[in-house]
């Protein structure tokens, strides 16, 4: 059975934007899925219907067979959602009352939460800032923050909208390398970004978002060639010409 399943999403804002149209879309425990489209092509508005931020107007989403609309708690545990913007997913005092934040609604035993957030925060290289205040991180450091809070809840899934935005380098490949690990460990990941370059070379499939409605859908040696098409800028190596086939996952 795929983990996910998507089925005929349609979704309409309040003031009448269509911004998803009949969305198919499956995948497997442990893939690695990369979703590329423009601004406003419907990423994000996708992403919170994985989790059951947003209802679908029409269609289904399933996590391992449970409709996330009949049990969006279980979805929220299970899927997790790095935001695009930081800083709104911040809600702790300290960078440890953050991480307790998410366990803590689970119910969990004293005991347990604190396990899970020495564990997680050792994961993300953030112990030794435990007591901080969480506005006074880097930007790197606030994302890694927000990973650290989602592995505290053990999801299956995790989400991330356009990760890389406003890091700088060094904070890319941190954030990368927690992905990796996390990819390693067996979690299946799904990313939005219209800025192939930094990961498509990992991942196992790619899919493009045009308007609303996936447009291609597969291996990423497959689809790449297509992007420019749909207003996704292609990562340089490819556009110079360069074989960069060898490089990619798949
Ligand atoms: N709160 C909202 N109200 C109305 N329209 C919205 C809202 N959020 C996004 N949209 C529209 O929905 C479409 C998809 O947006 P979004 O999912 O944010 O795209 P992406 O994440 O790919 O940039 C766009 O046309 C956008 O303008
Ligand atoms: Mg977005």
């Amino acid at each position: 059975m795929n983990m996910i399943e998507v089925v005929d999403l349609c979704y309409r804002f309040a003031d009448g934007t269509q911004a998803l149209t009949e969305i198919n879309m499956t995948v497997e425990r442990g893939e690695f899925v990369v979703m590329a489209g423009p601004n406003g092509s419907g990423k994000t508005t996708f992403f919170r219907h994985l989790n059951g931020l947003l209802s679908p107007a029409r269609g289904t989403v399933t996590i391992d067979g449970v409709d996330v609309q009949h049990d969006p708690v279980l979805a929220r545990q299970r899927v997790g959602m790095v935001f695009q913007d930081v800083d709104m997913q911040i809600v702790g005092e300290t960078v440890y009352d953050d991480v307790i934040f998410g366990p803590e609604n689970l119910g969990l035993g004293r005991n347990e939460i604190e396990r899970r957030a020495n564990d997680v925060l050792i994961m993300v290289g953030l112990s030794d800032q435990r007591d901080r205040h969480p506005h006074q991180l880097s930007q790197g450091e606030k994302r890694r923050l927000a990973i650290a809070g989602i592995l505290a809840m053990q999801p299956d899934v995790i989400v991330f909208d356009e990760p890389f935005t406003h890091l700088d380098d060094s904070g890319v490949c941190i954030v990368l390398e927690q992905m990796l690990k996390l990819h390693h460990g067996g979690i299946t990941l799904l990313v939005a970004t219209h800025d192939l370059e930094k990961v498509i070379c990992y991942a196992d499939r790619l899919v493009l978002i045009n308007a609303g409605r996936i447009v291609e859908d597969g291996l990423p040696k497959m689809i790449l060639p297509k992007v420019e098409k749909y207003g996704v800028r292609m990562p340089c190596a490819l556009r110079m010409g360069k074989e960069v086939w060898p490089w990619l996952a798949h």
